[in-house]
């Protein structure tokens, strides 16, 4: 197979606005938090332009990932990509003042004067910071705001704010190993035109355990999989209500794999049942 082109990335409409963003990012917990190691530095800057290079555009952190904003925000000015992303973070502080003040210190390590998305991180005083968020948007200083949590049991917390339908994004988990946001969360974001990123697509890497030493099923050809990535990635993009997953990675042929995902075919609703039925057999 010729190696994949950033023209042929399959792009996903924001709801609220009908922009469009590539359909698979990056997510930065872990994987960014290397300030002061040159080799690892260096490994993330690799995986940042390949990113870019292969059309993907949205990057994830938060005040929580230790220095992965900074890293992102330095790495990203270095190599002159800065224009080209689509910069997520989030809020994660309780009280108005805290929260501005922990908001505009993750701007100036991003090194940007306006976030494309703030997210409140796993609901933290969210009432507090969205009301803030909201007046940022009005302003231009975010773009678009949301929520974010990556747990089950918060999934009906996520539901109470994105149904009265101004939030633009939730972000939650939602893989072939932790499918429950389908139930209700995934309708309720197409009711509410809400914007869906999709966090943990590999339960953390705990799914690449699963299915260790054991090969693809013959029929993943049919929807271009060519590897367990692509797999996972494919069944998650399959359901509508997803706009874009944000695989972890400081892994440059990692963040090619996954981006190759965003291309080609992708399963339909029997195809998403016969692939959850095989991963569940294994
Ligand atoms: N509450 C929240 O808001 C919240 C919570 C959790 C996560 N998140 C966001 O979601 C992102 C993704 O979640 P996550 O990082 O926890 O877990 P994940 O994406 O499910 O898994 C990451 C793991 O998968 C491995 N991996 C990535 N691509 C691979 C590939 N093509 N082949 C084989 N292994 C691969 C990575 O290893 P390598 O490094 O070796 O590639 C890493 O160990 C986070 O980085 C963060 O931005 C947000």
């Amino acid at each position: 197979m010729p190696p994949a082109r950033a023209a042929d990335r399959i792009l996903r409409p924001i709801p609220k606005s009908g922009e469009t963003i590539p359909a698979v990012g990056l997510g930065t917990w872990q994987a960014f938090d290397v300030a002061g190691d040159a080799s690892e530095t260096a490994q993330a800057r690799e995986t940042l332009k390949a990113l870019v290079e292969l059309g993907g555009r949205l990057i994830d952190s938060s005040p929580m990932y230790g220095s992965a904003e900074s890293v992102s925000g330095q790495l990203a000015e270095e190599l002159g990509v800065k224009s080209k992303l689509f910069i997520a973070t989030k809020v994660w502080t309780s009280g108005k003042q805290a929260g501005i003040r922990q908001m505009e210190d993750s701007m100036r390590k991003l090194r940007v004067e306006r976030l494309d998305l703030m997210q409140v991180h796993n609901l933290v005083d969210a009432g507090t910071h969205l009301a803030t968020l909201r007046e940022w948007r009005t302003a231009g200083r975010v773009r678009y705001l949301g929520v974010t949590h990556y747990h089950a049991g918060a999934h009906g917390d996520l539901e109470k704010y994105i149904r009265p339908g101004d939030l633009d994004f939730v972000q939650v988990n939602y893989s072939l190993a932790e499918p429950e946001a389908e139930r209700r969360l995934l309708p309720a974001a197409t009711a509410s035109r809400t914007a869906v990123i999709v966090n943990r697509p590999f339960a953390e890497g705990a799914m690449f355990g699963q299915v260790k030493g054991k090969a693809l099923p013959d029929w993943a050809k049919e929807i271009g999989c060519e590897t367990w990535a692509q797999f996972f990635l494919k069944w998650i993009l399959g359901h509508p209500a997803v706009t874009c997953v944000i695989p972890g990675t400081r892994n440059a042929k990692h963040v090619a794999d996954n981006l190759a995902a965003a291309s080609g075919t992708l399963p339909d609703e029997a195809m998403r049942r016969k692939m959850a039925a095989h991963f569940a057999s294994l």
